[in-house]
């Protein structure tokens, strides 16, 4: 049988191949569709950093606006797109005009923010990982999307989801290569230790507006520590403190259980449990498994899935298989054997009297799922032509909340029984205040 989602990207590939060259565009016209090539006007909130990785696709298109809280920044952006105007402010950015769509690589507290903001101004967004810091966001997020869905185009910035290993995966798990799926772990190995916010230290720069920087978040001083990391990789200076991150969760985590998402179908728990290092109220866990209980589907039983960073690994299920030295990665085990995978490798592993794998049918050539091409460039076509996105908010969504659910289940200490439905613990009254942030006055989460 063929699966759900296999429907949906070969249906996009053969849709935004029909759509090319028109202009069909479920929210109306685009502002750039009069334009040389059906440009998009876009807005790049967030203009260095991680967004260099979009300047290449970007540049094809109408960049109208630009957006960062450092000044500097914004001058290094400008050089490649300089008919922009410019905005240390996303809420003044947001307010332009003349935008069909955003391209949103700000630190991960204004995620959420933007993510209504440009959703209530039906802006098509693409979204870095992680796409909020409380379940509350994320769902508010979602839920504000899927009820657009049918008119903007959403992508969540998890680009290694176009590598084609990930359908290899799915294609091996969904055929039965390991017999019935019963549990998948993943992991990754990144240590970032701190032992709380570094001290105040010297003065903001003048062309940089730290209190945009400081955002919603609660109030830290400042320190250069916060901006002292490579281009695109600065995040690592931030993200492990609860006000501004979520540590490994939503940074590798984000990537890294992606890989298991795409091959599961996978949905939110009923239940998530959590366990590490001890609790530090100033930074997230280094060392930190999280359990997670799914519900079955349409093709596979209920399952477990967890997540394992720091330091903590599940089992390898052989002893010559070494999981420490994949930085990154999955085990999925079944009722016939293992698989065990990186981003881009995969080893499959039968279980000893299941050797002869004669319980398996590779699929025909003809059904091996289409190769998605360009992550960001499926984003701006599918704007363009009203076709799908693989890593819509309903995908990502979906996958973060439960993520970031995980982060509250360890701070409260004991499992939680999860309602998905209604955004609820269920067993545990109190718990229901770790699935939100507070903010600094002045900042609305829905604009
Ligand atoms: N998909 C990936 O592989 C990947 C890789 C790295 C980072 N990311 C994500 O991209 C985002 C940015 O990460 P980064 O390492 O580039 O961070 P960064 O600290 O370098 O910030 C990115 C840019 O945003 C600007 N900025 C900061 N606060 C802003 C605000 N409130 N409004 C407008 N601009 C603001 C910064 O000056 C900088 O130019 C994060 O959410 C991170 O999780 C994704």
């Amino acid at each position: 049988m063929e699966k759900k989602s296999q429907i949906s990207r070969r249906s996009f590939v053969k849709t935004a191949a029909a759509g090319a060259g028109l202009m069909i565009l479920p929210s109306g016209t685009l502002f750039g569709q009069n334009t040389p090539n059906n440009r998009l006007n876009i807005a790049l909130l967030g203009a260095s950093g991680r967004a260099e990785a979009h300047y290449e696709g970007l540049i094809r298109e109408n960049v109208v606006a630009l957006c960062d809280v450092d000044e500097n920044h914004l001058a290094k952006a400008a050089r490649h797109f300089p008919e922009a105007k410019h905005y240390v402010d996303w809420r003044k950015c947001l307010d332009q005009k003349d935008i069909d769509a955003v391209v949103c690589c700000t630190p991960d507290s204004t995620h959420a923010f933007i993510g209504m903001w440009s959703l209530n101004r039906d802006y098509h967004i693409y979204m870095e990982k992680p796409l909020g810091l409380s379940v509350e966001e994320i769902r508010l997020v979602r839920e504000a999307w899927m009820k657009k869905k049918d008119k903007l185009v959403v992508q969540h910035g998890t680009q290694r989801h176009a590598k084609p290993n990930f359908d290899r995966i799915r294609e091996l798990i969904q055929d039965g290569a390991i017999g019935e799926l019963e549990s998948v772990s993943t992991w990754g190995n990144r240590q970032l230790p701190k032992p709380g916010y570094p001290p105040a230290s010297g003065k903001a720069p003048a062309t940089l507006h730290y209190d945009l920087w400081i955002g919603p978040s609660p109030y830290h001083p400042y320190t250069p520590d916060y901006f002292a990391g490579e281009p695109g990789a600065n995040c690592l200076q931030w993200n492990m403190y609860w006000d501004f991150g979520a540590g490994q969760v939503a940074d590798m985590g984000s990537h890294t259980m992606d890989i298991a998402w795409n091959a599961i179908d996978g949905s939110l728990p009923t239940s998530a449990y959590a366990f590490g290092e001890e609790y530090n109220p100033e930074v997230t866990p280094v060392e930190l498994t999280m359990i997670f209980e799914l519900p079955a589907n349409d093709w596979r039983p209920a399952i477990e899935v967890s997540w394992h960073q720091g330091g903590a690994m599940p089992r390898s299920p052989l002893s010559s298989v070494d999981l420490d030295k994949i930085n990154h990665g999955a085990l999925f085990k079944g009722s016939k054997g293992h698989l065990v995978c990186s981003f881009d490798d995969r080893i499959l592993i039968p279980s000893e009297d299941s050797s002869d794998m004669t319980y398996y049918t590779p699929r025909p050539k003809e059904e091996i799922i289409e190769p998605m091409g360009n992550f960001q460039q499926q984003w701006i076509n599918a704007c363009k032509t009203g076709g799908k996105t693989s890593c819509d908010f309903e995908y990502g969504g979906t996958k973060m909340e439960m993520m970031i659910l995980g982060l509250a289940a360890y701070r409260a200490g004991e499992k939680l029984d999860y309602d998905g439905a209604t955004g609820r613990v269920t067993n545990n009254e109190a718990a229901n205040e770790l699935l939100k942030r507070s903010y600094r006055p002045g900042w609305e989460l829905i604009g």
